[in-house]
């Protein structure tokens, strides 16, 4: 039987990012997208049909969200997690890059130092930088296919006394979700040195493998104590292009601050199609939220399967949430250069180069399976047939 995931959509001209600045990014637009990190499937239904009955409405004009909406995040986060907070505790940002950037200013001085733990989504790279924050690199240790911390040398990163940690919970690009021990042992070493840790939960309500997500405020109270929580439903629902966010402040000090920080420059408000959309996904979205899970879940099989069989030298790192398919291409040794060519130029297809994650990226591509199957089949074809033909027997 057909699933709604099945269904191709044409995303061209649309103004999607994935789809529309390929040839400005890979230099050719007749590309299969396995990019940029939003899915090519239908957002739902209820959050469309919520929309448009504000649409109908037809005045635009200033607007304040309803209670329900703060309500709805509140619950949402407790009957999926079993996180506990309350109205005060939370707030709306624009966005989760942005947000990051407000916690950089808010929170820290040019030359401070941040702590980040590469291969990293990207932003987590550039936002200190453009910032003109020092970044220190607490690499992660990658063990056949699983990475895990590396804590003797996060010790030494403290000796440089960095002010703030930008943790990426679940991981993104690897999809690792971090155990409980692991965060209470990070937020232990980030308290003794009085660093702030930003957890970037963006991907926490896509766990698979019926793993399960653990916010950092819930590893410990010392976690709860020293964090700034940034969560949305933007990836879950696929509504990216909306920007909703919220970020959740336990510690009444550091909320005090960030809070005023975003009160001040207005950065606080929704707009009610923010809210709406929130509001509907998070009250009447869960059952497409499973469906989804399953299908990417499938997918993700798919292409472990289907790689291990056919270029058995590529290793796919199945990931413990999201739709983001992190692939080790080391063994195939080949340079950067040809590791490029081979996806782009002769496959066809463009994912995400995995050096742009920094240092452990180098190798490695990331590829977006939130894609109905025939594409993915399509692609995987394409790739085993340009490796086949062009690369296999290269020295
Ligand atoms: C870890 C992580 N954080 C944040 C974002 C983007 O968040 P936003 O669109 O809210 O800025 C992404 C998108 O890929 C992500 O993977």
């Amino acid at each position: 039987m057909k699933s709604i995931f099945d269904k191709v959509i044409d995303r061209r001209g649309s103004g999607a990012i994935k789809t529309d600045v390929l040839k400005e990014r890979f230099g050719d637009e007749d590309l299969i997208p396995l990019w940029v990190a939003d899915m090519d499937f239908k957002t739902p239904d209820c959050i469309a049909d919520a929309l448009k009955e504000r649409l109908e409405h037809q005045i635009y004009g200033y607007s304040i969200p309803k209670e329900s909406y703060w309500e709805s995040i509140i619950n949402w986060e407790n009957s999926i997690h079993g996180w506990e907070f309350t109205r005060e505790e939370l707030t709306f940002i624009p966005g989760i890059v942005r947000g990051i950037g407000f916690v950089i200013q808010c929170f820290t001085k040019p030359g401070d130092k941040i702590v980040i733990q590469p291969p990293v989504y990207m932003p987590f790279i550039h936002l200190p930088q453009n910032n003109d924050r020092e970044l220190i690199y607490n690499p992660l240790i990658y063990n056949r296919g699983v990475y895990e911390m590396d804590f003797n040398q996060l010790e030494e990163c403290m000796e440089q006394n960095p002010k703030l940690l930008i943790l990426s919970n679940p991981h993104n690009p690897a999809g690792r979700i971090w155990g409980e021990k692991t965060l209470a042992r990070l937020a232990e070493i980030c308290a003794r040195h009085g660093v702030l840790v930003i957890s970037d939960e963006i991907h926490a309500d896509m766990a698979l493998y019926d793993k399960v997500h653990v916010p950092f405020a819930m590893a410990s109270e010392i976690a709860a104590d020293i964090s700034i929580t940034f969560a949305a439903p933007t990836k879950t629902f696929n509504m990216a292009g909306l920007v909703s966010s919220f970020a959740v402040v336990h510690n009444k000090e550091i909320r005090d601050k960030f809070f005023k920080y975003l009160n001040d420059n207005e950065l606080n408000a929704p707009t009610f199609i923010s809210a709406i959309a929130t509001e509907a996904a998070f009250t009447k979205g869960d059952k497409w939220r499973k469906n989804m899970l399953k299908y990417v879940q499938k997918n993700v099989d798919y292409v472990y399967d289907f790689l291990s069989v056919n270029i058995p030298k590529i290793f796919v790192v199945k990931p413990d949430a999201s739709f983001l398919v992190w692939i080790n291409c080391n063994r195939l040794e080949l340079s950067h250069e040809k590791l490029i060519d081979l996806f782009v130029n002769k496959a066809h297809l463009a994912l995400n180069d995995g050096e742009d994650f920094g240092h452990g990226g180098e190798g490695f591509m990331r590829m977006n399976v939130g894609c109905p199957r025939s594409i993915l089949e399509k692609a995987m074809n394409q790739l085993v047939n340009a490796y086949h033909t062009y690369y296999e027997n290269v020295e």
